[in-house]
């Protein structure tokens, strides 16, 4: 990538012109990795984009049926956390509506401190109970319905926005952040909303958490091929990160 192109060559001039010796590529590749959000929303006309989700050793997100509207944790305590820093750090987050159904998320930043992301939450067809806590208007939050339905109500920190759920939707939900100026964004399930962005290709980092347990069938965990960035243990979860190259 070219990062002279970015402030269009003038501010090494300018500094130039001033007398003062500037040096280029000092840590290129730890600044490059630094500013991935500004630098994907420059090049790319949308945000950075984290797909991040749990599953177990044979590959389930979650059990088939439950009989509480919360989640089912798949990856232990610490893992937890590490997603609420992951929160913390990003400008929004994203669930599908049957995520929202299924655990009633709250998806803000509870064991970390930091700022709580803009919600983002898909509701093609208006089905989502108005007490959900997504729509608590605690945290500014945006609702994509399908076009077909008119805007809703305008409540306190809700935003409705329209996308044609009929056509390719990942694109389109890219367009809706950008025009919000949103740099980035987690995308924590589920896994048919993940598998949209992976089939559409519009993703830069996979965050996946495999646990020791086991569930035998369940919903099943998205489906993708990448190159592993990174691999650690989080006590008895491993962590791979993956990158869209
Ligand atoms: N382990 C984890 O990390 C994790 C994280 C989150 C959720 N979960 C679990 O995942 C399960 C839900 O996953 P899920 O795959 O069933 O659902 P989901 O991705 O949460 O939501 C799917 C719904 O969102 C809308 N949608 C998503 N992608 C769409 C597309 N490309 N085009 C049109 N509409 C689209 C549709 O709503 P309409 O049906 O209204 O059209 C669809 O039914 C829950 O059991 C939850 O507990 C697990």
């Amino acid at each position: 990538m070219d990062t002279n192109s970015l402030v269009a060559g003038k501010g090494i001039e300018r500094l130039e012109n001033a007398r003062i010796n500037v040096t280029v590529g000092v840590l290129e590749t730890e600044c490059l990795e630094h500013h991935k959000r500004f630098f994907t929303v420059q090049n790319t006309k949308r945000p950075y984009i984290i797909l991040k989700w749990a599953q177990t050793k044979d590959g389930f997100i979650a059990p088939i049926s439950k009989d509480e509207q919360k989640p089912v944790w798949i990856s232990n305590q610490y893992s937890q956390q590490l997603v609420h820093k992951w929160r913390s750090e990003e400008h929004a987050i994203l669930v599908g509506t049957n995520t929202v159904v299924a655990d009633n998320p709250k998806l803000n930043v509870r064991s970390w401190s930091g700022n709580n992301p803009v919600r983002v939450v898909l509701d093609a067809n208006c089905r989502l109970d108005k007490n959900v806590n997504v729509f608590d208007g605690s945290v500014e939050t945006l609702v994509l319905v399908d076009s077909r339905n008119k805007k809703q109500e305008i409540r306190q920190n809700l935003i409705f926005e329209q996308i044609d759920f009929s056509e390719n939707i990942a694109n389109q939900i890219c367009e809706v952040l950008q025009k919000h100026k949103i740099q980035s964004v987690i995308i924590e399930g589920g896994s048919q909303t993940l598998q949209t962005f992976i089939d559409e290709n519009i993703w830069d980092e996979a965050r996946v958490f495999t646990s020791e347990v086991s569930f035998e069938s369940g919903v099943v965990a998205p489906q993708f091929s990448a190159n592993v960035f990174s691999e650690e243990k989080i006590k008895n979860d491993s962590l791979r990160i993956y990158r869209n190259d």
